[in-house]
């Protein structure tokens, strides 16, 4: 046996070392795998809650979303949320036996079958997006109250991922999140700040001039102003993040690409038509 203090023994101790530790690490990343995906899951659930204003705890009081225990978010959404895959293009839902449950936008917008390229006049950052994704139908009883869709597109440094919760006029927003991104705290990073965040509620997307059957892209008026909006935009409008106008950019040209005829237009005027009918 060589010397304790030998080369080849030092060279023997760390590999022993290196391969217990690699092992160690890959088991705890299989392991923890399952876990981390409900959490995702959990996270975005939170979201939608909290961009239809949901984020309530079991007394029914009103609570910060992260205040929400995991049981209290999936009582909240088991009761007031419906999830439905939905047909971008043609504004219709996917089949219910056609419907994938494990079926995941992200990997979606990057798979050359399951995208479609982001095209015309509005730029979100990513080439292409998903054909299909999840959308969320709030309900009071039986009553569709609101829509929550996703929106997402880049900021300065990052794709910003989040909700906007649009109103059953199918005119108002009623709230927006963003629950994934990587913009410099304190700078972008206030896309999250709860205060900026409420200024979202109420806000129109369209020209008032105009239903949302008629609209087209030309009337989407929503986005950030850079710093306060003047009067005529107030009604649409949010105030600017100072230090960050290329996130705030962004986030206009995604609202304005997601409410757009490549986005949820064609959806929201199918809802908008068949409200009508009814
Ligand atoms: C370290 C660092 C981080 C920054 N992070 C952001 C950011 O997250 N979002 C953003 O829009 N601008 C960020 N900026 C500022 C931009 O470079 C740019 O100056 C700013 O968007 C202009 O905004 P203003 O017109 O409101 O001053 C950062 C700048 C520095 C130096």
């Amino acid at each position: 046996m060589p010397p304790k203090d030998s080369i080849a023994n030092t060279f023997l101790v760390s590999f022993v070392l290196c391969v217990v530790c690699s092992l160690l690490v890959s088991s705890a990343a299989v392991v923890l795998k399952p876990l981390q995906q409900k959490n995702k899951e959990l996270d975005q659930r939170r979201n939608v809650l909290a961009a239809a204003g949901l984020t309530v705890d079991r007394s029914g009081e009103e609570v910060a979303a992260a205040d929400m225990s995991g049981t209290e978010v999936e009582e909240v959404f088991g009761t007031r949320v419906t999830r439905r895959l939905l047909d971008i293009e043609t504004g219709e839902y996917v089949a219910d036996g056609e419907v994938d449950a494990q079926f995941d936008p992200k990997k979606a917008a990057k798979t050359p079958e399951l995208n479609t390229p982001v095209t015309g006049e509005f730029k979100i950052g990513p080439s292409s997006r998903e054909k299909q994704t999840w959308v969320y139908l709030i309900k009071d009883g039986e009553n569709v109250e609101q829509f929550v869709v996703p929106i997402y597109g880049m900021g300065l440094w990052s794709t910003l991922y989040g909700f906007v919760a649009v109103d059953k006029d199918l005119a108002t927003i009623r709230g927006l999140t963003y629950y994934e991104h990587g913009e410099t705290p304190g700078l972008g990073g206030e896309v999250e700040n709860p205060l900026w965040k409420s200024k979202w509620v109420g806000k129109k997307i369209y020209d008032e001039a105009v239903t949302v059957a008629d609209a087209n892209n030309d009337d989407i008026k929503t986005g950030v102003a850079k710093g306060a909006p003047t009067a005529e935009l107030a009604a649409y409008q949010v105030d600017g993040i100072s230090g960050a106008t290329i996130t705030c950019n962004g986030v206009t040209a995604m609202l304005k690409y997601w409410f757009s005829d490549q986005g949820f237009a064609p959806y929201f005027k199918k809802l908008a038509s068949e409200q009508g009918a009814g």
